[in-house]
């Protein structure tokens, strides 16, 4: 009785709630619920993929789900798979081809755009080739084997006028987003310290390490994307600290494990933990810290609602994301749809670039503090950032 007095009128009889924005599936549902029918009238985009391997299906999952594109080619030099991925995606569309054979892509006026998820090594040839037939190209990270070639790159994009999009995941994760956006509106204020923790799951294979370009090149450049995304800001220096605790690693000279501080000309801090190998999953974290307060992005649970307990063991849940293809799978599709708005001209790329090229530059700049023992300096050129300082 004590409560009565706190009955409402009826719901039916209020506006109508509607859901909270951070419910970004349920918001995407009701968009298909919509049915709106403008955004179809868009034309239906047709792409090639290069590559069909870790990266490349985490992309073509997001092709077999859009109703906005049709995949006429798929270019992969493990012949044996074809008839398997034809069968197992319904490719019967679809043409199968060899890299030798790219140039079929390149000619045929049909292919709007091309998804680059072959290995590192190819990219700069792929996306250049692509670029001169007037393809849009979406690529994944890095998109060439140095900052030299990455620039070259991106003055053909400008020169044929067509979009180079560099695949950078992270920064379509709903939480890593929505930390950007409370940075950015001064939440904790100025930034003193941000922190990430990215500890890969599983270790790749050693063939894979021998391309990768090194853990620099390969694993860090997501870590120091995000950090100067969020902050929107570029270090001034940085140190390194790197070593190899598995043999085979050392054996082809690069590192499993890492960590580097960075310094920012406003007197923020920068730490990234990295490592090639979490026995207990996917590990990627985030954490930025000001004088009004601090931010976290933990890691996410599959299984997130469920707890045990058994004997005297305490509290049992269900472990973390095991891999990127898992942890990251919205921020995939986020930035799937993001390139298909970009070729379609709704939208300017999130990744411009002069942050990829300055990512660049910070990646080798932390790999020579690792390896010559010193904090290394960084200048940065008047129109080099994507901001004036
Ligand atoms: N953003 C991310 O989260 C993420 C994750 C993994 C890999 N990557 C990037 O994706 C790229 C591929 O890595 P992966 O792990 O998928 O490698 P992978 O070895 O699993 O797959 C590469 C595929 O490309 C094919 N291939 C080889 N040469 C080719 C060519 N010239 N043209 C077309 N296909 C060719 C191979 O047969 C293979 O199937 C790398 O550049 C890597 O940095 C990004």
């Amino acid at each position: 009785m004590a409560t009565a007095k706190f009955k409402e009128a009826s719901p039916y009889l209020k506006p109508k709630p509607s859901p909270p924005p951070e419910d970004y599936l349920y918001n995407r549902y009701l968009e298909d619920l919509a049915l709106r029918t403008e955004s179809r009238d868009d034309p239906v985009v047709k792409l090639a993929l290069f590559g069909a391997g870790r990266a490349g299906t985490i992309h073509l999952t997001s092709i077999m789900s859009s109703p906005r594109v049709k995949l006429l080619y798929i270019v992969d030099d493990v012949e044996s798979n074809w008839t398997k991925l034809e069968r197992y995606w319904h490719l019967e569309d679809v043409t199968f081809l060899h890299s030798k054979q790219s140039d079929r892509v390149y000619k045929d006026l049909n292919v709007d755009a091309v998804i680059v998820a072959s290995p590192t090594f190819t990219h700069e040839d792929i996306v250049t080739k692509a670029l001169e037939a007037r393809k849009a190209v979406f690529c994944e990270k890095p998109i060439a084997e140095n900052r030299v070639n990455t620039a070259k790159c991106y003055e053909s994009a400008k020169k044929v006028g067509r979009p180079l999009f560099c695949a950078f995941n992270r920064r379509f994760d709903p939480s890593y987003s929505s930390v950007r956006d409370r940075v950015r509106k001064g939440e904790v204020g100025h930034v003193h310290m941000i922190k990430t923790v990215a500890r890969d799951s599983p270790l790749p294979s050693v063939e894979y390490l021998k391309i990768s370009g090194g853990i620099f090149h390969d694993c860090m450049v997501h870590d120091i994307d995000v950090i100067t995304w969020i902050l929107g800001e570029y270090p001034d220096k940085v140190s390194a600290l790197a070593d190899a605790n598995i043999s085979e690693i050392k054996a082809i000279g690069d590192f499993d494990t890492v960590a580097v501080t960075l310094h920012f000309p406003s007197g923020t801090l920068g730490m990234i933990d990295l490592s090639r190998n979490s026995s207990f999953g996917y590990d990627q974290r985030l954490e930025v810290f000001g004088p009004k307060g601090m931010m976290q992005v933990d890691n996410e649970q599959p299984i997130h609602s469920v707890r045990r307990q058994y004997g005297q063991e305490g509290q049992i849940t269900a472990p973390i994301w095991y891999s990127f293809a898992s942890r990251y799978m919205n921020g995939y599709r986020r930035e799937f749809d993001h390139f298909i708005d970009i070729v379609l001209g709704k939208a300017e790329s999130m990744v411009r670039p002069n942050e990829i090229l300055a990512v660049s530059k910070i990646a080798m700049a932390c790999e020579e503090s690792a390896r010559a023992g010193k904090v290394v300096e960084l200048k940065w050129a008047d129109g080099e950032l994507p901001y004036h300082r």
